[in-house]
């Protein structure tokens, strides 16, 4: 059996959750990612029929019976991640009720899953029901989006335009816009569903005044989609009441739109 501090998946993981602290998107323990993992690259460095522990989730997920995740734990930092990866990760299968999480290796000092596991393995459900290569759900707290959701109307056709207008990219990389939930209590199951109800539309989730969920099919997918929202947001930010001299057009828009062959909401365009 290889060791598993070799495995490219924990090394990703590693990377990730440094960067992520390193950019200021992760203060404290905020944040979480969960990775979906194939059997088989878990096999070649665990004993998958060595089950440490069993959690319960306190939701019921039987659309994941036997599924296995690679997920950041509750209470923990991002920034200790990369020294300490078994306790500050953990490695669960999701049981075939769906109910309960078998720990195959990590939370070393008897700790658990993120408490927003429930809109990680909801959203999973939801992403592979539209989208099957999806591997990645991804939760932070970046500065300019978060400003944002202090001072911008929340409605998903306002906020989408006003990213699609920050910068030339932002329709290329989110053309079917940003989904928004209002402010809601964080870890509970009711904002798991509200998130995953989102997520059958799109990719990007903003959590008023706390942060963004994305996801994609690898890391970089769901990492570029968030830093790619804060920068929008970041230009929002920087520039909100001074005056707009230069802007991009709906025309535009739509001119790119057609460049880059997007799929994307015409109905959030005014032509
Ligand atoms: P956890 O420490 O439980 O992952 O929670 C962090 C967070 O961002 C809650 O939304
Ligand atoms: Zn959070």
């Amino acid at each position: 059996m290889k060791n598993i501090n070799d495995a490219p998946f924990l090394k990703e993981l590693k990377d990730t959750t440094a960067n992520m602290y390193r950019l200021g998107y992760d203060e404290r323990n905020g944040g979480n990612i969960s990775r979906m993992l194939d059997e088989d690259e878990v096999a070649e460095y665990l004993d998958l029929n060595n089950v440490i522990r069993t959690i319960p989730t306190g939701f019921s997920a039987p659309e994941l019976a036997g599924r296995i995740f690679i997920v950041t734990g509750t209470g923990k930092y991002f920034k200790n991640v990369k020294d300490d990866p078994e306790t500050n990760l953990g490695i669960i299968r999701i049981t075939p009720d769906g109910c309960t999480a078998e720990l195959l290796w990590g939370f070393k000092d008897g700790g658990r899953f993120t408490s927003e596991l429930p809109a990680h393995l909801m959203s999973h459900i939801a992403r592979l029901s539209v989208d099957p290569s999806n591997r990645i759900i991804m939760h932070c707290h970046p500065d300019y989006t978060l400003a944002m959701t202090r001072v911008h109307e929340m409605d998903e056709r306002a906020v989408t335009r006003t990213l699609w207008k920050m910068m030339t990219e932002s329709i290329v990389v989110f053309p079917e816009g940003v989904g928004i939930l209002p402010w809601m209590v964080c870890g509970t199951n009711a904002i798991g569903e509200a998130t995953a109800e989102k997520m059958k539309k799109y990719r990007i989730v903003l959590w008023t005044l706390h942060g963004i969920y994305g996801c994609g099919k690898d890391m970089d997918e769901a990492f570029g989609l968030i830093e790619t929202v804060e920068k929008a947001a970041k230009q929002y930010i920087l520039t909100a009441g001074l005056p707009q001299v230069n802007t991009i057009t709906d025309e535009n828009l739509r001119d790119l739109a057609a460049r880059f062959e997007l799929d994307y909401r015409r109905d959030f365009l005014d032509l």
